[in-house]
């Protein structure tokens, strides 16, 4: 057995949809409700369905009993507040697991690599399911931004740099990839994230809104990149210094 993955998405890891006319829509972010939650970067979230129905973010599996990121509860305080954005969340017909708004403060490229990660999306989904990606549906205007994906969290051979303005959509297998936004500013960056389930109807949405995996990297000037890549080692042993310093002091002091 294995998990059931969309071709397209399989081939390279991410679809780029047709662009959406965001402007249609009323800017239903700004009425939501956000709660505290630390992602990569300085983020606040705007959860739409959660684990049990709770405004809050948590993954899925840290609740009781744990499960996978699938069957997300709808949160009535927050559709009644957005029903455009969830009626988009909903448009493929899979099964949503975790839906909210993203709040992402601006931020430096070198501070992108080092927020890098990869999600836990299919921890407990079970073999011959479908594998769980993520839909990114940007609502701010952001032409400057990048999702920066990296399939080597240290290669930036292996990145890929895809612009956000509003109404871009994009799928992500975030477990594949390393990843995160690098978002100039100079105001904050709202994004719809949506987890879905792949499968037969998350590929007939990926072809009706004409899915592609076909980019050119927005140019970026390679001293540029060299010398974000120096920083983010740098910010690396820093921490690895400090946690160090943090056990040896622990083991200086024993408890009793
Ligand atoms: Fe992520």
């Amino acid at each position: 057995m294995s998990y059931i993955k969309s071709a397209l998405l399989d081939e390279k890891g991410y679809a780029i949809l047709d662009q959406y006319d965001q402007s249609q829509d009323p800017e239903e972010w700004h009425d939501l409700e956000y709660v505290d939650w630390k992602s990569s970067g300085v983020t606040r979230f705007a959860p739409l369905a959660s684990a049990f129905g709770e405004t809050e973010a948590n993954g899925f599996w840290n609740h009781t009993p744990p499960r996978t990121d699938k069957d997300g509860v709808w949160i009535q305080s927050q559709v009644a507040k957005a029903p455009r954005l969830v009626a988009r969340a909903q448009e493929p017909g899979a099964n949503v697991g975790r839906c909210r708004v993203i709040e992402l403060q601006p931020n430096e490229y070198a501070s992108t690599l080092y927020n890098m990660h990869q999600d836990d999306n299919n921890r407990l989904n079970p073999d011959g399911s479908g594998w769980i990606v993520r839909g990114f549906f940007n609502l701010s205007h952001d032409p400057e931004s990048f999702m920066t994906l990296r399939e080597d969290r240290f290669n930036p051979a292996t990145e890929i740099r895809i612009p956000l303005p509003a109404g871009s959509q994009i799928i992500v297998d975030t477990q594949r990839f390393w990843h995160a936004v690098w978002h100039k500013g100079p105001h904050p960056r709202y994004s719809l994230i949506t987890s879905w389930e792949s499968g037969p109807e998350l590929d007939a949405y990926i072809d009706k809104h004409h899915g592609t995996n076909q980019i050119t990297n927005p140019p970026l000037d390679q001293a540029f990149i060299d010398g974000a890549q120096l920083e983010l080692q740098r910010r690396l042993a820093e921490r690895a210094e400090a946690l160090s310093a943090h056990s040896r002091a622990d083991a200086a002091d024993p408890k009793t």
